[in-house]
């Protein structure tokens, strides 16, 4: 089921400092911002050889990325996101293990393919987002 790890998403909050960091100082390819008003984030893509690094920074009200910062100050990991190769036979396959699927209906991510969100209690911990390869 499970594929490439698509990305690594930070939440920062200092967003044109962390794209100077990735884009100056450590010399990768720095994507422009994305906004994605449905997820309340705003977000950047860091281009790696084998994978690619999100960086989230909060959009509008109620942002949970805004939450996530309150928590963690200083930003933090904050989700990792594995491809699948078809998500609806993924999300069945979770949901009869008992797996927690935050919504259970795919949403286009930032990539323009669908995405979900696993509970991380089940996962380790860690939230993960599987995404449509
Ligand atoms: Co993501």
């Amino acid at each position: 089921m499970i594929g490439r790890l698509n990305h690594v998403a930070i939440a920062v909050a200092d967003l044109q400092g962390s794209m100077a960091m990735y884009r100056d100082v450590l010399g990768a390819q720095v994507d422009a911002p994305q906004h994605l008003p449905e997820f309340g984030v705003t977000v950047v893509f860091v281009r790696l050889p084998n994978t690619n690094v999100e960086l989230l920074y909060p959009l509008g009200e109620n942002s949970p990325i805004e939450k996530f910062l309150q928590r963690n100050p200083s930003g933090g990991m904050h989700h990792v996101c594995y491809e699948v190769a078809d998500i609806q036979a993924a999300l069945q396959t979770l949901q009869e293990q008992g797996i927690r699927v935050l919504d259970p209906t795919p949403k286009i991510g930032a990539h323009g393919k669908p995405v979900v969100f696993l509970h991380p209690k089940e996962m380790g911990g860690v939230l993960v987002e599987l995404e449509q390869a």
